[in-house]
């Protein structure tokens, strides 16, 4: 009896979840236009859809029909393809150019009409004529039907990143100019996350993605691969990822530090902002196994715990651990750009439990370059206060050259008193 009536219950709630009452009509309107942007210091005329770069996310539950309004104001002849979807019956809304569909010519409209039937994830729309969908892309975001909960923890707020490349020049010159003389097309410039090049390109403070997040939350990351040529690996400093959907299927769910997208693809992954309040660097780099040149830039964002205002005079905290396959040895790590407060030192690998209690907080000596003991660690403070880009390196040369080296970057201040001077005139260019 009680069997029955559950049945019935669910029965009940599966055919609301799918009632065509449910259905909704999703309208929008993509005026193709042209748009100047300024990306790392290069400002060029791009295609864009209604002046976004990346363009507008669509959004439509399982079950929705979807009406978009193409309209093209660009000189060019192009189609937009609706890339995942699966168009059931309806290729004439699919999109690619001269394959199941003319192009939709300058100053004409064309209406993409589909249903989302059997299908829920992210997915993403492009320019399918040409190399245009260099700039023309966006998400397509497809949540359950009415009803249906996602098979795996609702997350308290999610977020689209999109991956793309960005090129200084206009992209069908230069791939028309290279097909002329048989060569490849030029590599792209740099990567992008949702159009933003991030804090490690030229003039691209401004460009930069940042999720403020709240901390102790779960959040779901809707990640696309909008890339012409590079198949990208994603992950973000310090945090898991739960891989839970792939090209808008639910999959058996996975934890992983990064994920590879080839261009095209998507994956949906579950993130826990578990971590000390901090920011945390988002970055995407392409993989490449052929001997064929790359752009091997790497393109960041940043998640932001809230709370947390800048990078600029916070406290740094750093552990340099020495470690070797087959031989250790001791390690002189110099800091530019500041002294710091060597906290504490040890052999044997630090124990980030027992060991912060044995740190001299009294009065630990300060210098710019600390020994790491070999086969030990060294713990390190500062306080940045200092903009720029300092790097950091065993004073070993012959390990420099190796390989032991990095940079900080530390922020700007509020103030133009507490941010990086402007560049000398005479400032060397390589
Ligand atoms: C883009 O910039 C160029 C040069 O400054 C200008 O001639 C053109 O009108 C601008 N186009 C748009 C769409 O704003
Ligand atoms: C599509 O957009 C164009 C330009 O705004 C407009 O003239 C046309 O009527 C629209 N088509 C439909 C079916 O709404
Ligand atoms: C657009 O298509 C029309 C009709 O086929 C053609 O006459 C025109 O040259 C095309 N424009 C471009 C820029 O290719
Ligand atoms: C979409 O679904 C509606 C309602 O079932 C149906 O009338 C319409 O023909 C479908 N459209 C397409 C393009 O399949
Ligand atoms: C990430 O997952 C690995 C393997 O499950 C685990 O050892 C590690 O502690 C996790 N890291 C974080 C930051 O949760
Ligand atoms: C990145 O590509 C450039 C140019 O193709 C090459 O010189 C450089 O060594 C590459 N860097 C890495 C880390 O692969
Ligand atoms: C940095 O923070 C410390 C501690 O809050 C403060 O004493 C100091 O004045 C700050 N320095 C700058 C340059 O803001």
């Amino acid at each position: 009896m009680k069997m029955g009536f559950l049945f019935l219950f669910c029965y009940l709630l599966a055919f609301l979840g799918y009632s065509p009452v449910d259905a909704a009509v999703k309208k929008y309107q993509f005026d193709v236009q042209v748009k100047n942007i300024s990306r790392i210091c290069n400002a060029k005329p791009i295609v864009t859809v209604n002046g976004m770069f990346p363009g507008p996310t669509v959004y439509a539950r399982e079950g929705d029909r979807v009406i978009i309004n193409v309209t093209n104001h660009v000189q060019y002849n192009m189609s937009i393809h609706w890339h995942g979807l699966k168009q059931y019956r309806n290729g004439w809304a699919d999109g690619p150019a001269y394959i199941t569909q003319c192009p939709i010519q300058t100053g004409q409209s064309y209406l993409y009409d589909f249903n989302v039937t059997g299908q829920r994830g992210t997915l993403w729309w492009h320019a399918h004529i040409l190399w245009l969908r260099a700039t023309v892309y966006g998400a397509i975001v497809i949540l359950p039907a009415p009803g249906k909960p996602y098979p795996f923890p609702q997350p308290y707020q999610e977020s689209n990143i999109i991956l793309g490349e960005w090129w200084n020049k206009d992209v069908e010159t230069a791939v028309n100019q290279a097909n002329q003389l048989g060569a490849p097309p030029p590599m792209s410039d740099a990567h992008t996350i949702n159009g933003k090049p991030g804090p490690l390109f030229p003039c691209s403070e401004k460009h930069t993605f940042v999720i403020e997040a709240e901390a102790g939350k779960t959040y779901l990351l809707r990640i696309i691969n909008a890339a012409l040529n590079d198949e990208l690996f994603f992950g973000i400093a310090g945090h898991n990822m739960t891989v839970v959907e792939i090209d808008a299927v639910y999959t058996k769910p996975f934890t992983t530090k990064a994920i590879l997208l080839g261009p095209g693809q998507t994956t949906n992954v579950l993130v826990k902002t578990d971590r000390s309040p901090n920011r945390y660097f988002m970055a995407a780099s392409p993989f490449m196994d052929a001997p064929v040149s790359v752009d091997n830039k790497t393109v960041t964002a940043i998640l932001q715990y809230k709370g947390v205002p800048n990078t600029f005079n916070t406290t740094i905290e750093l552990v340099l651990q020495d470690t070797n396959l087959l031989t250790v040895e001791s390690h002189p790590f110099h800091l530019h750009g500041y002294n710091f407060f060597v906290v504490g030192t040890g052999v044997g690998n630090f124990d980030p439990k027992k060991d912060p209690a044995k740190f001299n907080l009294v009065d630990p000596p300060e210098r710019n370059t600390v020994g790491v003991p070999t086969g030990g660690w060294a713990a390190i403070r500062f306080r940045a206060d200092n903009p720029g880009v300092w790097f950091m390196h065993c004073h070993l040369e012959v390990h420099t050259m190796w390989g032991l080296k990095m940079a900080f970057v530390v922020e700007n201040g509020e103030t133009p008193e507490l941010s990086v001077l402007p560049p000398p005139k005479d400032y060397p260019s390589c």
